[in-house]
């Protein structure tokens, strides 16, 4: 273990649990920003024989790896339980199963050791995970939350205060790429892989729908497009890295779209933050940096590691809510949807995995 830097009289220490998908993952994370101790296992090779996340597979996985991960957690920062502040886990919006084992975990350890419960929203740690990397990224800021279960532009404007502006109708974008590389043959899953594919390929190559591209209406939509990826392949007229990049391009302009279209009904905040899993995607950051500069935003992403799902962005979500005194109940529910706006309207698919 390198020695860790030195800790201020108040900082606190929270232990933070993820497990609402197919990475099971553990994080001890410090208010000051340090991330003590963080450990997190894929369940890519279980999924992969499906295309996709089981989950049945995946909660059975997350039972049998938590236990011995978090133990592994707090011998890495060489700490106990009673070094440790307070307890979260990601409480929804997720596959059930999963969720279930990582909230009933963090009960269980917040009983035993007398510490607060943190129920975290998953969405809220994508929402918040910049500013663990980033110490001067003020609220308010506009985030594009780009994962494999949602697609959503939003205006945080401070730690429980989230406007959404904008969902996805249909599909969401990560799902979208994870479709793209199925279609294309490239195994699960598929962001990365498309992303690689699509460095070699043109992405005027392939004339695809840009939907709702320049409509009225706020939100994204990307099963029209998953629709023409299919087409475009089934006609043998294109290469596959050709459709990989003109896939890729398209979802590009239908984000930066949306996001113009977002600025046009709020006050322009001072930065552009991007999180989730598709945040890990260069040209998708590239284009979203050119974006922020034209509009005079200063552009955050986190670092590669915090955009996946990780526990530490669920750590850091509790570092957050501790000095508002905020905790949760011991028989708070996993919640299988769960909006991080409340005001927002439902909207049909809503991108939410499940
Ligand atoms: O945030 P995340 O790890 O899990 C969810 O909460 O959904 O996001 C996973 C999603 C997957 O759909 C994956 O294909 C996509 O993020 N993704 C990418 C890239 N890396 C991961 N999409 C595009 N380009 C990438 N480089
Ligand atoms: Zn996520």
């Amino acid at each position: 273990m390198s020695e860790l830097p030195p800790t201020s009289d108040r900082s606190k220490i929270v232990l933070g649990i993820e497990s609402s998908c197919d990475e099971t993952a553990v994080a001890l994370v410090r208010t000051d920003r340090t991330i003590l101790a963080e450990r997190i296992a894929s369940q890519e090779a279980e999924h992969a024989p499906y295309g996709g996340v089981v989950p049945e597979i995946a909660a059975r996985a997350h039972a049998e790896r938590l236990a011995p991960m978090l133990e592994a957690v707090m011998d890495d920062a060489g700490m106990s339980l009673e070094d440790v502040d307070a307890i979260a886990a990601t409480a929804g919006p997720g596959l059930i199963g999963g969720v279930m084992v990582g909230l009933v975990s963090a009960k269980a350890l917040a009983m035993a050791s007398g510490k607060p419960l943190m129920a975290i929203n998953h969405l809220e740690g994508h929402a918040l995970s910049p500013r663990l990397a980033n110490p001067e990224l003020e609220f308010p800021y506009l985030l594009l939350l780009v994962s494999g279960g949602h697609c959503q532009i939003l205006l945080v404007e401070a730690v429980g205060e989230y406007r959404r502006l904008a969902t996805t109708i249909d599909d969401a974008l990560g799902e979208a790429f994870d479709k793209t590389a199925k279609i294309l043959g490239l195994g699960y899953p598929g962001g990365p892989k498309v992303e690689k594919l699509a460095l070699s390929g043109d992405p005027k190559a392939v004339a695809l729908p840009r939907p709702l591209k320049g409509s009225k209406e706020p939100h994204f939509s990307f099963a029209g497009l998953k629709s023409a990826v299919l087409r475009a392949h089934e006609s043998g007229k294109y290469r596959p890295e050709d459709i990989a990049a003109s896939f890729q391009q398209a979802a590009i302009d239908c984000l930066i779209d949306r996001l113009g279209h977002a600025l046009s009904r709020t006050e322009v905040p001072p930065a552009l933050v991007v999180a989730g899993g598709v945040a890990a995607n260069t040209r998708i950051r590239a284009a979203l940096e050119a974006f922020a500069e034209t509009h005079q935003m200063r552009f955050a992403a986190p670092p590669l590691a915090l955009c996946t799902d990780n526990a530490a962005m669920i750590a850091w979500a509790g570092c957050e809510r501790l000095p508002l005194g905020q905790s949760d109940p011991f028989d708070f529910k996993a919640r299988p949807r769960w909006p991080l706006d409340p005001e927002a309207d439902t909207v049909r698919g809503a991108g939410v995995k499940a």
